[in-house]
């Protein structure tokens, strides 16, 4: 699938993302059964910049890995884009994933034995080989404006825990998506360094107009996002205004 058909498929482009009585359950049918995820229908559009907060275990991370087509959910529709990925072979999910969505995690997971431009290359490299001048130029423009010029022909190892995460938001932002998942991007970090990471991402949202879902514990950055969405026990309790969620957020 070429990707002006994927974008001729796609329908309205201010929906980037779409989910419709979104189920997950793990081990279904077995003794373990675990039905984590229950009946989520939301939709998040161009630029917005979502806060997607709940207890421990509450199912933040499964439904970003279901959101971000790293895993497969039981029942329901999930629209990326206007595309409708239940109806995807395996072969169109990758595409899509590695066309419409960056993604960063807690811990990092750079390759400590490349350079800090190599990791930021690594989805251009993936999926195209060796990237051409512009792609390179991009991405060492990105990690300009996320203050790492200087680093950019250092392994990754010599990085402080501030500026690896730095490398992963440039590295998830290569690819141009109009989706950023983030899974507790700041978990690891101490409070000044998370407020200047979450500060790039507000930076990103605005400048390149993506869509970022962002799990964070942190009330303080979870209200910098204009909408929160709340998950008690896999269930939607609020999605909404920030400043309007109701009782106090309490940290696990
Ligand atoms: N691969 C898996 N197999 C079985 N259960 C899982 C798996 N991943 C997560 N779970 C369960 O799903 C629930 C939600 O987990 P998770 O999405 O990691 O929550 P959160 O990110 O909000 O802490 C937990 O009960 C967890 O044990
Ligand atoms: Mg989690």
């Amino acid at each position: 699938m070429s990707k002006s058909r994927l974008l001729a498929q796609a329908g309205d482009q201010q929906v980037v993302l779409q989910l419709d009585r979104l189920n997950k359950i793990f081990n279904a049918e077995t003794p373990l059964e675990n039905h984590v995820l229950h009946d989520i229908s939301l939709q998040v559009s161009r630029g917005e910049l979502v806060a997607l907060v709940g207890t421990s275990g509450s199912g933040k991370s499964t439904l970003l890995n279901v959101m971000g087509l790293l895993d497969v959910s039981s029942s329901g529709e999930l629209r990326i884009q206007g595309h409708l990925v239940q109806g995807l072979t395996e072969q169109q999910r990758t595409q899509l994933r590695s066309e419409s969505i960056g993604f960063v995690f807690q811990f990092h997971h750079l390759i400590s034995a490349f350079s800090v431009l190599d990791n930021v290359l690594m989805p251009l490299m993936l999926r195209y080989g060796k990237p051409s001048a512009e792609q390179t130029a991009y991405a060492e423009y990105l990690l300009n404006e996320v203050g790492l010029a200087n680093y950019m022909r250092q392994p990754t190892n010599r990085l402080s825990g501030g500026q690896q995460q730095r490398v992963a938001i440039a590295r998830a932002l290569v690819t141009r998506p109009a989706l950023v998942l983030a899974d507790e991007p700041t978990g690891n970090l101490d409070t000044q360094t998370a407020d200047e990471v979450f500060s790039l991402f507000e930076r990103f949202n605005v400048e390149h107009q993506c869509a970022i879902v962002i799990v964070t514990h942190d009330p303080r950055l979870s209200a910098r996002c204009p909408r929160t969405i709340r998950l008690t026990d896999g269930r939607v309790v609020y999605d909404g205004a920030s400043a309007d969620l109701p009782g106090l957020f309490i940290t696990p």
